[in-house]
């Protein structure tokens, strides 16, 4: 059935009850329902958004459309927790309810001042024939979660010079106050990141665009986030439409990172900005939120999906969730990601696997789908592990290894339910040559998430079984491989 713009609109209060009972059933009885994902209870879930430490646990929120598996009338659904792993449910953080935010609370970022949790995030507004318009709004979270939103914008229009789409607040301690990082798009249709400057978090002064590189960004650059890893600034955003010869990317929109030396605020620039890599080699993230923790770490969280795609469980009237919590670190002028070690605390039985790369074997009988892997490939080896196979390993999620020549490939061509094919079926990355390469790997039911070299790369894909693609082989032609295996817990 067609989702027409009124029922995308449509207040939540005039949904019946019945019907959101449904979707709720339906999402719960799926058999691609994650077990340790934060995955919506209805709807559609998109972007992460504020993440965040405050009042001794940690808060995370994501957009939430509880209606359908459709891009509508967006909140904040908000989830805490004391481990990262096990995510307590808080209900709505944020609900669109006023002239700022009618058509949506979009995406934002979460900073702990003073004793409250201030909430940024950008309030959506459609007007006659549908015209938006973008307002920058605040709200404070009590230590009792108890929200009140400030009356006021933070930031009531764009500047002079650019676009209604103008969104994703950022909001940052920066020397003695604050910065704000914002998506814009100028009146040329050009994608540029924004930086705002205040002392008290309510007043937000223009710093001007961020200089970060001499590209074009595309039409318009979304999601936006500045952070400080071993002092160096981190920009990763996403790019709309931008050229793939500023940087290669396969899917519909890249989630980019830029490292650079120092940042200049003077001048409101990166210094010595190394080249755009993707985030997340893989075929599904996007919307990548990250911030400087308490503790000291960098953590980031990211969207599995993307914007404008469809996927199979839109058949069952939900759609997408969220990657594992990483932790991010710099390495050899890389961003390096890995789960954080909090992960750990789903581990069951522990099995270690061996043998040598020959023709195909099991690397464990039968899987759940629903494990760790950890695999060391030797040096100077070519093969295929296979993930979610059917017994036949006809229907899989393939990983081609070459160490010997350096390459990896996710392959995604002989799952039995192919997924947007047009942005292709392969994701290659390059590796150093003849060099033993390290495999950590999660698959929860429909997602895998893969590292590679402990954090060098991640490669994350939904895929969606069917019953019986249940195994872990893995073939080639040389060498020893070892590892270890566990069957991971539901988180709660
Ligand atoms: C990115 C995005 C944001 C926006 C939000 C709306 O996926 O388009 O720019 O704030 O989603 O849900």
């Amino acid at each position: 059935n067609e989702w027409t713009t009124e029922m995308r609109y449509r207040p939540y209060e005039k949904w019946n009850q019945t019907y959101e009972q449904q979707l709720i059933d339906a999402k719960k009885n799926s058999p691609w329902h994650m077990n340790y994902h934060i995955q919506p209870n209805s709807g559609l879930l998109n972007d992460p958004n504020g993440f965040s430490y405050f009042n001794g646990r940690w808060h995370l929120f994501y957009q939430l459309y509880p209606y359908g598996p459709v891009h509508g009338l967006k909140s904040w659904y908000h989830l805490s927790s004391t481990n990262l792993v096990d995510w307590q449910d808080e209900g709505y953080g944020l609900l669109p309810n006023n002239s700022y935010d009618s058509h949506g609370v979009y995406s934002g970022t979460a900073l702990p001042v003073g004793d409250q949790l201030l909430l940024a995030y950008t309030g959506n507004v459609r007007g006659e024939n549908w015209s938006r318009a973008s307002y920058q709004l605040g709200a404070w979270m009590d230590q009792n979660n108890h929200v009140t939103k400030i009356e006021k914008p933070l930031i009531p229009t764009p500047p002079k010079g650019y676009t209604m789409h103008f969104r994703d607040p950022q909001v940052i301690p920066y020397g003695e106050g604050y910065l704000l990082v914002i998506g814009a798009q100028n009146d040329q249709e050009e994608g540029k990141v924004l930086v705002y400057q205040s002392a008290n978090v309510t007043d937000w002064t223009l710093l001007g665009e961020l200089d970060f590189t001499n590209d074009s960004m595309g039409f318009m650059v979304e999601c936006p986030n500045l952070l400080f890893i071993d002092e160096r600034p981190v920009l990763i955003f996403c790019p709309q439409g931008m050229e793939k010869t500023v940087a290669p990317y396969e899917n519909i929109y890249p989630n980019m990172v830029i490292i650079g030396d120092s940042f200049d605020v003077e001048n409101v620039k990166i210094v010595n900005p190394q080249p755009l890599q993707n985030l997340d080699d893989g075929f599904d993230v996007y919307a990548t939120q990250a911030f400087n923790a308490p503790d000291g770490r960098v953590l980031s969280v990211g969207w599995a999906g993307l914007p404008e795609l469809a996927y199979p469980t839109d058949t069952e009237g939900w759609a997408h969730c969220l990657t594992l919590v990483r932790e991010l670190r710099i390495q050899d002028n890389r961003l390096y990601q890995q789960p954080v070690a909090e992960h750990q605390a789903l581990r069951q039985t522990q099995t270690s696997v061996q043998g040598t790369l020959a023709a195909r074997q099991a690397v464990v009988t039968n899987t759940t789908n629903c494990y760790e892997l950890e695999v060391n490939l030797p040096a100077d080896s070519q093969g295929t592990l296979s993930f979610f196979a059917d017994e036949q390993n006809n229907h899989k999620l393939a990983l081609h290894f070459d160490t010997k020549n350096g390459k990896i490939i996710l392959d995604r061509s002989q799952v039995s339910l192919p997924l947007n094919e047009v942005f292709g079926n392969t994701r290659t990355i390059t590796l150093t040559q003849n060099q033993a390469v390290k495999l950590q790997v999660f698959a929860d039911k429909s997602i895998c998430e893969i590292f590679v070299n402990d954090g060098e790369y991640a490669l994350t894909s939904r895929v969606f079984p069917q019953a019986g693609e249940t195994h872990l082989f893995i073939e080639g032609n040389q060498g020893e491989y070892t590892g270890n295996y566990w069957e991971l817990r539901s988180s709660s």
